[in-house]
This record gives structure tokens, C-alpha cells and sequence, in this order.
């Protein structure tokens, strides 16, 4: 990526080049990310995906690009090797800084993501730039063609993915505080689960996406009715495993099912879930005032929570989604939270750099206030 100026001020960026690999296929036997192999995935994966992403932006030429300190890939033998064969064979792209996830995430992929950005900052003499997964969602939301909208605060984000729920405010760029979260399953992984019961590979969510518009359409009336859990109540906490235990139990109750019920069943799944996610953002956005609102991660590829948000909250507030695309993980999201720290200055001591699987974005309204009154007390 390319780019230029402030975010919310002249910021424009251009996509020189991007390469995605996606291991869903690898890891769909499992029902979910398997560690270890998500580890040797990244380790052979990473320099064939660099070099693809160099070489459609035109920075791939041959030559020598120096060699890297050798311990920082002690853990990883065969990414050492292509690395080692990679940088003796191209010269070094016009590059400025390197961006790279420190969490949160499975923390044997994130290390090896970690271990590979310092490698190649130390042989190619670039600065490292730390990046939170979970603010790449929210800063590529905003993302136009070649710049990103001009926010009005504040902004409360919903993020939604495989591994997290939750609602964040913005009073500025670069200010998160938590307001609610999930206290078990994340809605991502309350589709993946109950698709699982419902004998629909991993991941399950597009798929239960699909079955349950098929539902809609065809007007299948529906037999069960699932908890909408936390819906009534006034914090903004999600919890989603309740769903799933309902899931089995209708399952098992109505099992074998047929082609009907299933899509019975992803309707009312989707709509469960959707239903959560939409009343907690609306009741948020109404007690912060906010100007904005922002959805972003995997399940912000859900066109059925994109409509009712829109539905809800379009009079209120201006609703900002990726496209579907860059709703799932995407190197791109962390290209342009790596930018936005960069331009800030904001680089990583390298030596410092760990992964941080339990990684959040901003600080708890709880945790805001313990750190208030600890201050106090002293
Ligand atoms: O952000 P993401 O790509 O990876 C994580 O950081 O977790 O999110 C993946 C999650 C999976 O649980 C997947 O089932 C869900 O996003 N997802 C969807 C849809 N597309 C992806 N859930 C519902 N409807 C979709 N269309
Ligand atoms: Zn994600």
C-alpha cells in the first residue's frame, strides 16, 4: 500500500499490490483453527504470498537483498530456508515500513507472523509497525476507494468475528473504549457452532447466510424459536453460548432434519443472532449520542445484519460497512492500521514485539474505572 496524509484529513492511499492466501480449507476437517497446522501453514505460506504480492505491484526485481539475523527464525527452520533463498534472489522493493499483528489470534500463527516481520525489517533495514487485528476491522470499515470517510464522533464500532463480540467507542481517531463485550461464544462462532449441529462445515456463517434468505424467500414458517440471550438486558455485554445449547437440543429433538428444516433452522439462527447484535448497537448508539456507527469483521460479511442495521439505524446515525471482501481477514485492514501509526510515528521497538493472544482493543468502562480509582487512592 501507498499512501499519504492524515486520516480524516487528506489521507489517500492506492493498492500497489495484495495477495490473500486462506487456509479454510486446510483447517475445515476440524471444525475450527487448528493450531499447529495454522503455524506450518504460515511458515511455508508467507514468502510465496510476499513475492505474489511484490510481484503484482511491480517491486519484484532480481538481485540480493542482504541476509537477516539468523536467531530471529530459530523456531522456524523452514521459513528461514525460503527466506534466506528469497532474499538472495531479489533486491530490495521500495518499501518504507513493515506493518504486522501482535494479537489477538492463535499466538503460534501470530509469532510466526512476528518472528517473519522482524527478519525481513532487519536484512531490508526497515522500521516495524504493531498492529491490533481487531482496529484494522475498524479503520478499514471506513475505507473508500482511495481514502477513508470523514468520521463524525463519536463512533461506536460493533466488531464481529470468529473470536470476538464487541462494541466499541471512539470519541477521536486512535480512542477506544470497550463498552460491551461477548462473556463467552462470539457471534461469528455461535453461526460456526450451531452450522456445525446443523451438519455445515467449518466455517458455517455464509453458509447459514445463505439457507436462511433461501428461508426467507420461500416464506418457511418456523417450528422452534431460540433465546435472543442478553437481548433485555441493560448492559452491553453479548453471550451466545446459550444459542448453541438450544441448537443441539432442537436438533437432536427434530433430528434427522430435512432440506426445509435446516433452513428453518439457519433463519432462525440468523435472525437470533441479528436481532442481538442490532438492538445492543442501536441502544448503544442512543446513549453515546453516536454519530457514527461501524461494523466490522467477518460477520460484517453478513448481508442480513448489513440490511437491519441499515434498517434501524440509518435515520439516526451514518452507518459505515466494509465490503464484504475486506469484511474477513485481509492483510489490507492491517496495511492500513500499520499506516495510520506510522503516520503518527508510532513504530515498534522490535526487541519489545511479542504476541499477545488476549490482545483488546481500548480499555473496559470497567477497567477505566479501576485504573481512575487506583490513581485516586495513591
Ligand atoms: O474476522 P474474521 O475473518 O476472522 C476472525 O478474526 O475471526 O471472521 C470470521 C468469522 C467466521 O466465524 C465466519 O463464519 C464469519 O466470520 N462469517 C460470517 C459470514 N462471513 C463470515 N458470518 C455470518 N455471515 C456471513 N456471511
Ligand atoms: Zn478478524
Amino acid at each position: 500500500m501507498e499512501a499519504s496524509g492524515t486520516f480524516g484529513a487528506d489521507f489517500r492511499y492506492t493498492i500497489l499490490g495484495e495477495a490473500l492466501l486462506s487456509q479454510i480449507a486446510i483447517h475445515a476437517p476440524y471444525g475450527g483453527v487448528y493450531p499447529n497446522l495454522a503455524k506450518r501453514e504460515h511458515e511455508n505460506n508467507l514468502v510465496p504470498v510476499l513475492t505474489e504480492c511484490l510481484a503484482k505491484a511491480g517491486t519484484l526485481t532480481l538481485g540480493n537483498s542482504g541476509t537477516f539475523d539468523p536467531t530471529l527464525l530459530d523456531r522456524e527452520p523452514t521459513l528461514a530456508a525460503l527466506l534466506t533463498d528469497f532474499l538472495s534472489s531479489y533486491a530490495k522493493p521500495a518499501i518504507d515500513s513493515i506493518a504486522v499483528t501482535t494479537g489477538p489470534g492463535l499466538e503460534p500463527a501470530l509469532w510466526v507472523g512476528i518472528n517473519f516481520a522482524k527478519a525481513l525489517a532487519s536484512a531490508w533495514g526497515l522500521p516495524l509497525v504493531a498492529v491490533n487485528h481487531m482496529e484494522g476491522h475498524v479503520l478499514i470499515a471506513a475505507a473508500t476507494e482511495d481514502s477513508v470517510v470523514a468520521i463524525e464522533f463519536p463512533a461506536l464500532s460493533l466488531l464481529v468475528s470468529g473470536g470476538h463480540t464487541e462494541l466499541v467507542l471512539s470519541r477521536e481517531w486512535d480512542d477506544y473504549t470497550r463498552i460491551g463485550s461477548t462473556r463467552d461464544d462470539a457471534a461469528g462462532e455461535a453461526f460456526d457452532k450451531s452450522a456445525r449441529l446443523l451438519g455445515i462445515p467449518y466455517p458455517g456463517g455464509p453458509e447459514i447466510s445463505k439457507l436462511a434468505a433461501e428461508a426467507r424467500a420461500e416464506n418457511i414458517s418456523r417450528d422452534i424459536i431460540l433465546p435472543r440471550p442478553m437481548l433485555h438486558e441493560k448492559s452491553f455485554d453479548f453471550s451466545f453460548s446459550g444459542l448453541k445449547t438450544a441448537v443441539r437440543r432442537e436438533v437432536e429433538r427434530l433430528q434427522p432434519l430435512n432440506d426445509i428444516q435446516k433452513k428453518m433452522f439457519a433463519r432462525e439462527v440468523e435472525d437470533a443472532i441479528v436481532e442481538v447484535l442490532v438492538d445492543k448497537t442501536a441502544r448503544a448508539a442512543e446513549k453515546f449520542a453516536a454519530h457514527t456507527i461501524i461494523v466490522g469483521g467477518g460477520v460484517a460479511a453478513n448481508s442480513y445484519l448489513k440490511s437491519e442495521i441499515h434498517a434501524r439505524l440509518d435515520s439516526y446515525a451514518t452507518v459505515l460497512f466494509p465490503t464484504p471482501i475486506l469484511a474477513t481477514d485481509n492483510a489490507r485492514m492491517i496495511a492500513f492500521a500499520g499506516y495510520f501509526h506510522a503516520q503518527r510515528g508510532k513504530f515498534a521497538d522490535p526487541s519489545l514485539l511479542r504476541a499477545q493472544g488476549g490482545l483488546r482493543i481500548g480499555a473496559s468502562t470497567t477497567e477505566l474505572h479501576e485504573k481512575t480509582t487506583h490513581t485516586l487512592k495513591l
